[in-house]
């Protein structure tokens, strides 16, 4: 079904997130016929390109990006580009922006669909484009605002670029962006939970032990030294997407799926955090920095080596926490998360791990093996998988118990289907008018205040952080805070 008319304007449609994610994501909507055929896409960058340049280097950049296999016809990719137009824009200048306008006015679908604006650019750049857009026409109560995070460095400046959005849209126009929020399997928390009572009345403290949350990357810095530097993985992934999968993972049941219900339980989450004193950060908390090591077989460089570093740097490029949610539902169960660069793999996944049953009559020397784990893979080979105890078969092996999973690999079992990359399915909820997968205001702001008395409290996060290799499992120190509680990371196991 094609998607509402509507117009998108791009700023920063020559940055690198345009290139790599938006046209590209784009490009699906339009050849899977969900763009409907008057939606064009206006494209603002600072480059003096005449139109036809910058839409030949978007058609570039397309090929370049798009997926073996999802590349479609040339014919379908020049239907595409026959959408977008190009004006050359300082945004810094209130003047400029007055093309917004010619174009909107120009063509057939003028002032029939919504406009979308998408600010593709630094967060530093937001403050000045909403002032411009203020004064325009085609900038109405009907206009969608897609911002990308980071949404602030901390609670004060979250709220300040907030409250400036805040003056000139509504919360209802404003689509904040978490692309985890946009990963299939990120959405497929809230169909495994709430649609199979199976595991909904399993999902409290009374069933489960503890839960472990992986965001591995295998990557570096990748040349964003300086805007990581500033952040560090407790900001640049902690405070977004960490926050954003362990409150799907324990929020309460939702009373249906509008954007409003599922987002006021999302902050029940972040309100009921257990705050981290100075005692807690002592013990809950191991920060990392990677040093030289391999990657995929690679030698590569440590982070203080990285083009444009600071070799005196503080900056953390791991985390593991220990996470406590005060509520009913989850007390006592611990949420032990961790993150970082340069891991050994690619690897996204949350373990849940069950109790034991209340009472063991099988070999004394297989206890450990009598906990069920439910292993959710977020990224990559999408899926999850029940582990579950059965009897060993054969004759001699009498009742031992064996271990092994029920797996739903998902691109095994629907192999009709291909798995949208997030920025699809945040841009087809944007142009429906859609806010479920967007994160509100209040949600940025409780878990900025989280992290911020975390950082507060933090005395060692002025120290230089533990080091690990390039291509480990992050510094020793991870793993001493699980087997603290006599538990072991899921592959340690
Ligand atoms: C971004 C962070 O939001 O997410 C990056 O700024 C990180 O540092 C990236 O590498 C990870 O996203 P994904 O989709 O590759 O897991």
């Amino acid at each position: 079904v094609p998607g509402t008319a509507c117009d998108l304007v791009l700023f920063g449609a020559m940055g690198d997130l345009a290139g790599k994610k938006l046209f590209p994501a784009l490009y699906q909507l339009h050849r899977a016929g969900l763009l409907a055929p008057e939606t064009r896409i206006l494209a603002l960058a600072r480059r003096d390109h005449t139109e036809a340049e910058a839409v030949a280097h978007i058609g570039e950049q397309l090929e370049q990006h798009l997926e073996h296999g999802d590349e479609g016809s040339s014919a379908s990719r020049e239907g595409f580009l026959r959408r977008i137009s190009y004006r050359q824009l300082d945004f810094a200048s209130a003047d400029g922006y007055r093309v917004l306008d010619d174009w909107r006015e120009q063509g057939a679908a003028a002032a029939a669909g919504t406009v979308i604006v998408y600010y593709a650019t630094p967060p530093g750049l937001y403050p000045t484009i909403t002032g411009h857009l203020a004064g325009l026409r085609c900038c109405d109560s009907k206009t969608r605002i897609v911002v990308e995070k980071p949404i602030g460095q901390d609670l004060a400046s979250a709220r300040e670029l907030n409250d400036q959005l805040a003056d000139v849209f509504h919360e209802d126009q404003i689509y904040r962006i978490d692309h985890y929020l946009g990963k299939e399997t990120v959405q497929n928390l809230i169909a495994l939970r709430f649609a199979n009572n199976l595991f909904a009345s399993q999902w409290d403290q009374n069933h489960i032990s503890h839960v472990e949350i992986t965001v591995a990357e295998s990557v570096g810095i990748n040349g964003r030294w300086s805007y990581f530097d500033s952040a560090g993985q407790m900001r640049d992934m902690v405070q977004s997407h960490l926050l954003q999968l362990l409150c799907l993972l324990a929020m309460d049941p939702p009373s249906d799926l509008s954007s409003d219900s599922i987002r006021d339980e999302k902050v029940k989450v972040l309100k009921a955090l257990r705050p981290m004193t100075p005692d807690l950060v002592n013990t809950h908390l191991v920060r990392g920095q990677y040093t030289a090591g391999t990657s995929e077989g690679r030698p590569v460089p440590g982070y203080l080596e990285e083009d444009g570093a600071n070799p005196d740097s503080h900056t953390e490029t791991f985390v593991a926490l220990k996470v406590e949610i005060e509520n009913w539902r989850w007390a006592g169960v611990p949420f032990y998360i961790r993150t970082g660069k340069r891991l050994p793999e690619k690897r996204s996944e949350v373990i849940i791990h069950f109790k034991p049953a209340p009472h063991y009559i099988f070999d004394p020397d297989q206890k450990h093996l009598a906990n069920n784990k439910l292993i959710i893979r977020l990224q990559p080979d999408e899926g999850m998988a029940l582990q579950i105890l059965t009897k060993d078969q054969g004759l001699s092996r009498g009742m031992r118990l064996r271990q092994g999973p029920l797996d739903l690999t998902f691109a095994e079992t629907f192999d009709h289907d291909r798995i949208p990359d997030a920025y699809e399915r945040l841009l087809l909820e944007v142009i429906k008018g859609n806010q479920y997968l967007f994160v509100r205001r209040d949600e940025v702001e409780y878990a900025w205040q989280w992290v911020d008395q975390l950082l507060a409290n933090c005395h060692e996060c002025d120290a230089h952080p533990k080091r690990y290799a390039a291509g480990t499992w992050g510094p020793v120190a991870s793993i001493a805070m699980i087997t603290r509680d006599s538990r072991s990371w899921y592959e340690d196991a």
